[in-house]
């Protein structure tokens, strides 16, 4: 993920610039202080502990408001602002946690549409997505006014991505035999652009450039 590390630390050398002047607000002051040993405290910036996509810039001791652009949120880990809800959003993983333990019980992923978050999930089984995330059997989508898994015709995802492909589902392909495991796309292939209709597996590639 090089891009969006870029992309955050451009924006976040531009928006030191243009607010420097912002007010320091009375959250919890993690800034490292100046002392008289080291009267210029370490570069440091932590998030807000409300807001994924605001952070606090420490200037002098001082921490300042700042904000991430528009669909990124704020990794404390790598102290850039990364894509909303890719794996490097280490926040929303945790705003599910934090709606969990407000007593919610089922959550829509909001941005994957087979995707959601079971509070009921212990940590262990939970991993391989990400706390509490599960995901809905393949070719299943999450109702979120309903909040269950429903064939994918009766959903509707609005701004949640719909992936297609069985493969597509991390879930989907559970091989055991690590030795003699296929890829994915080799034992369940793509029937996208594909009209309706029974395709051969080895001759796949093949059907592809049929004319229909
Ligand atoms: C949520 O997790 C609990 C505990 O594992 C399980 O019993 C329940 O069926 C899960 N709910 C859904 C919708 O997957």
């Amino acid at each position: 993920m090089i891009l969006p590390s870029i992309k955050g630390t451009l924006f976040l050398v531009t928006s030191i610039v243009s607010h420097l002047a912002a007010l320091p607000t009375n959250v919890i002051n993690k800034c490292p202080q100046p002392s008289e040993l080291n009267p210029v405290p370490p570069f440091f910036i932590y998030g807000h502990p409300e807001d994924c996509q605001q952070f606090f810039l420490c200037v002098f001791g001082t921490p300042y408001l700042m904000s991430c652009p528009a669909t990124t949120s704020f990794s404390e880990l790598l102290g850039v602002c990364v894509d909303r809800y890719s794996p490097q959003d280490i926040c929303a993983q945790e705003n599910a946690v934090r709606e969990c333990s407000r007593g919610a019980s089922l959550l829509a992923h909001p941005q994957l549409c087979h995707r959601f978050y079971n509070c009921s999930l212990v940590v262990e089984t939970s991993s391989i997505l990400g706390r509490y995330q599960d995901e809905c059997p393949y070719p299943q989508y999450f109702d979120t006014l309903e909040k269950v898994c429903k064939p994918y015709s009766e959903v509707s995802c609005l701004d949640r991505l719909e992936v297609k492909d069985k493969c597509e589902y991390s879930k989907a392909y559970e091989c055991t035999d690590v030795e003699h495991c296929e890829d994915c796309q080799a034992v369940f292939p793509s029937c996208q652009g594909l009209t309706d209709g029974i395709y051969k597996l080895l001759s796949f590639h093949m059907d592809l450039s049929r004319d229909f």
